[in-house]
């Protein structure tokens, strides 16, 4: 065997030996994938305005709804399923609204008004030791 078909015969060989670690690092599931809870603030910023948005959380973007002292929290991806702005939350009127072309959410995601056709992504949330939770449902 010449030295450079030995060269490349090892180098193959480390190449293919590699190739399950790679694959492994890359099919590594998000914490968010997973379905565990996920920190997305504090309860005192909740309590603050009564909802708390995490653009960047790693469930991903989360806005939560309610207090700490409330009896439920709302928590959706505040992603508009028509062309992806952010919708805010509307207390008086309960529902979540889209400033771009007006679409209207409710409180469980479900779409009220078009142009929007999809619900918005709803998470579980909870508050544990003055932190506020999600979970994707
Ligand atoms: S992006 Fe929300 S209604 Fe169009």
């Amino acid at each position: 065997m010449k030295r450079r078909d030995f060269v490349n015969w090892v180098g193959l060989g480390l190449i293919a030996s590699s190739l399950p670690v790679a694959i492994a690092a890359c099919s590594s599931q998000t914490p968010s994938a997973t379905g565990d809870w996920q920190t997305v603030g504090t309860s005192a910023d909740l309590d603050k305005t009564g909802q708390l948005l995490a653009k960047n959380s790693p469930a991903g973007p989360v806005l939560v709804v309610g207090t700490s002292k409330g009896a439920s929290l709302t928590a959706v991806n505040p992603t508009c399923t028509h062309a992806g702005c952010t919708v805010a939350w509307k207390a008086e009127a309960k529902k979540f609204a889209c400033p771009c072309h007006g679409s209207e959410f409710g409180v469980d995601g479900k779409v009220l008004k078009g142009p929007a056709t999809e619900a918005l992504k709803t998470y579980a949330a909870k508050i544990e030791s003055n932190s506020v939770q999600v979970k994707p449902t």
